[in-house]
């Protein structure tokens, strides 16, 4: 869904997170203050947090940057450039996964990307909801097809997660670390989450898309479902961060995709060592839960196929492929 030009040119003057009049908006607009009470509306449905003040007019309660295709296409790096097949920006999806899983049954090439402002039914792991409130964080997905199956890219997400926290670092945000298998964590908490879909043959081509959500801006009522502990880059880098929105974005495809493009013929032996440096449970006490099971120990590092090695309390130490890991206090 597009938001109509009315509607965009509004949000870009409220951007700044400044007072503006009714009158002033509806003298910039050149529509009556009706209209913009209207519009304003719009934007109250669409999730969009606003103030009204009589006296001083509308803001929004955090200010934002609405994200701009040709801001982001003019900061790829060439490498980007060539693997990048199409980038589409929606103002409302359901799930930017969701929709390239679709365009790729339809044919959709590798490199296609796909941001949204705001997605309705954001997806998480393991059937979890992703709280995509409009305007605020990022939601991408890209999609890529590669030659061998399910199998041959097992530890593709893990990869990512090395490439999203190179973008991190770029930005600024220092203190950043991986959660196995693919969380990014800060100071302890989640600050972005990415899902792996792929579909195909189990033995043949495949195709996966890979989808990333990362928590710029979120305010408590926005965040109040949301189960684990969380973090955003405005409490890390201070209240002009929504500024770096687009900028980001950048940062993160010119990281993403060329460890989505080489990762078949890298593996993750090439990408191991920096998902260790940025390992920030190695040494914790923590639980594993799979399924009803819990597993209790301290956590070691993970092997070489990006499996998880848990010591547990007699020393012994398990491997294991899946599961959720969970902080406990030691
Ligand atoms: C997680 O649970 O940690 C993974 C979250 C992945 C969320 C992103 S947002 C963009 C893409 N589209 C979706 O529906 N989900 C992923």
């Amino acid at each position: 869904m597009l938001l109509s030009d009315t509607l965009k040119q509004l949000l870009n003057i409220l951007a700044d997170g400044e007072f503006h009049s009714g009158t002033e908006l509806a003298k910039q607009l050149a529509i009556s203050r009706s209209a913009i009470w209207k519009q304003l509306q719009a934007l109250a449905d669409l999730g969009v947090d606003l103030i009204a003040i009589t006296g001083k007019g509308y803001r929004l309660q955090h200010p934002l940057q609405l994200l701009n295709q040709q801001t982001v296409i003019s900061q790829l790096a060439p490498l980007t450039q060539t693997l990048i097949q199409q980038l589409e920006i929606h103002d409302v999806i359901d799930s930017t996964n969701r929709h390239l899983l679709e365009q790729a049954r339809q044919g959709a090439s590798s490199g296609t990307v796909c941001v949204a402002e705001h997605q309705t039914a954001g997806r998480g792991r393991r059937g979890r909801q992703w709280v995509s409130p409009f305007g605020h964080n990022l939601y991408l997905s890209i999609l890529w097809h590669y030659q061998n199956g399910p199998a041959a890219i097992a530890g593709l997400s893990l990869a990512l997660g090395v490439a999203v926290v190179r973008a991190l670092k770029q930005l600024g945000v220092d203190e950043v670390g991986l959660k196995w298998p693919n969380d990014i964590y800060c100071q302890q908490r989640k600050l972005a989450g990415i899902l792996v879909e792929v579909s195909g043959e189990s033995s043949g081509p495949c195709h996966a898309v890979i989808g990333l959500g990362l928590n710029f801006y979120l305010s408590p009522q926005q965040a109040e479902t949301i189960e684990q502990a969380w973090i955003d880059i405005a409490s890390v880098l201070g209240e002009n961060a929504h500024q770096h929105r687009n900028h980001l974005l950048a940062l993160l495809l010119n990281q993403l995709l060329p460890v989505i493009a080489e990762f078949e013929a890298k593996g993750l032996s090439h990408f191991v060592d920096e998902w260790r440096s940025y390992d920030c449970l190695k040494g914790q006490a923590a639980s594993l839960y799979i399924g009803e099971n819990r597993f209790d120990g301290t956590i070691i590092g993970i092997d070489d196929n990006g499996l998880i090695q848990l010591a547990d309390p007699q020393g012994q130490i398990r491997t294991y492929a899946s599961g959720e890991v969970s902080f406990r206090p030691s």
